[in-house]
């Protein structure tokens, strides 16, 4: 990474490691329930609710804060962090190899459809990164049939040598969402399960729609996308600081990958372009307490279904 581009001084990332994660500590992603507050939330988890629309004051606060955000990124700089994506994502992995996510358990109960038992299904992940979301659902349904994609070669190698990776059930492969014809190794319109978490954040907006045409090439008539990322005014949005936002939701971490902040409104816009009925589209909020510093702050996620229409 050049040591003079302008997110040089951004705050560290803010996703939960595998490790104690860095004060002050946003919600780690795969603790909490996000259909129905758990029964016995952690102690940091204050409460976590289901939303259509934010509510006024978090929006008003949220938007003081950005207002403040006055220091525009160079376009030479948004290209250069754009066309760098798979690279600067390579390198998070060549550092931070299988230690940075913790494996996303969350996901049977957040997703009914992948309590399938021992049916036989086929499953993708997109955007897999080493696994997290993957290997769990490998482990609990011996019938599942996996497909995984990165555009990071580092992460798909870890992949591949994770000790549940069976290649008579399962491949891994590099490709970019944006370019790459996902037919080209996943059969056209065979996938009933396609998960993308966390990974359209990580792709900026005008190459979305390439992303989730692709995406549909690849699902079977009434497969369903299972979709959960970052939400608009999420914590984490507003702890960057001048001099990393892009363009409007759009930003860039110290080690040069972007993120994105969804509204509900336009995630579900983009799908419906490209032939896929909503089945749910909500802000998940987790208010939370960062005990040490006596803060309250909000996590945003968005979550969502989204069903490939018959024709
Ligand atoms: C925040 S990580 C999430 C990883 C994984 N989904 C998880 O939840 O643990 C985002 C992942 O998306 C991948 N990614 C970003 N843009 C991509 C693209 N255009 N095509 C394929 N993968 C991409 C990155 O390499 C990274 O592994």
């Amino acid at each position: 990474m050049d040591q003079h581009h302008p997110a040089a001084s951004a705050p560290a990332r803010t996703e939960p490691t595998a490790a104690a994660p860095a004060p002050p500590s946003p919600v780690a992603e795969s603790q909490a329930g996000l259909q129905a507050p758990p029964r016995n939330p952690p102690a940091h988890i204050l409460a976590d609710r289901i939303a259509t629309t934010l509510d006024d004051q978090l929006v008003a606060k949220a938007q003081e804060v950005l207002a403040k955000d006055n220091k525009p990124v160079a376009p030479f700089w948004v290209n250069k962090y754009k066309q760098n994506a798979a690279r600067n994502w390579d390198q998070f992995y060549k550092r931070n190899t299988t230690n940075f996510y913790k494996d996303r358990h969350w996901t049977e109960r957040e997703f009914p459809e992948l309590q399938f038992g021992d049916e036989k299904k086929v499953v993708f992940e997109v955007g897999c990164g080493v696994g997290n979301f993957i290997f769990p659902l490998i482990k609990s349904h011996p019938n599942m049939v996996a497909y995984a994609c990165d555009f990071s070669a580092t992460a798909v190698s870890f992949v591949q040598n994770h000790d549940l990776f069976d290649t008579s059930r399962c491949t891994a492969f590099v490709a970019d969402l944006t370019k790459d014809d996902l037919t080209a190794t996943v059969p056209a319109s065979t996938v009933e399960l396609l998960s993308a978490v966390f990974v359209l954040s990580a792709i900026p907006p005008e190459k979305m729609d390439d992303a989730v045409e692709n995406l549909a090439r690849v699902l079977a008539p009434g497969g369903k996308v299972l979709f959960r990322d970052y939400g608009r005014y999420d914590q984490a949005q507003l702890r960057f600081k001048p001099g990393h936002r892009l363009e409007d939701g759009l930003y860039v971490r110290q080690d040069g990958t972007m993120a994105f902040y969804f509204t509900v409104e336009m995630l579900s816009e983009l799908f419906q372009r490209h032939g896929f009925d909503v089945e749910v589209c909500q802000y998940v909020i987790k208010k939370t307490v960062n005990r040490k510093k006596e803060l309250e702050m909000d996590r945003v996620f968005v979550q969502g279904k989204f069903a490939k229409r018959a024709s």
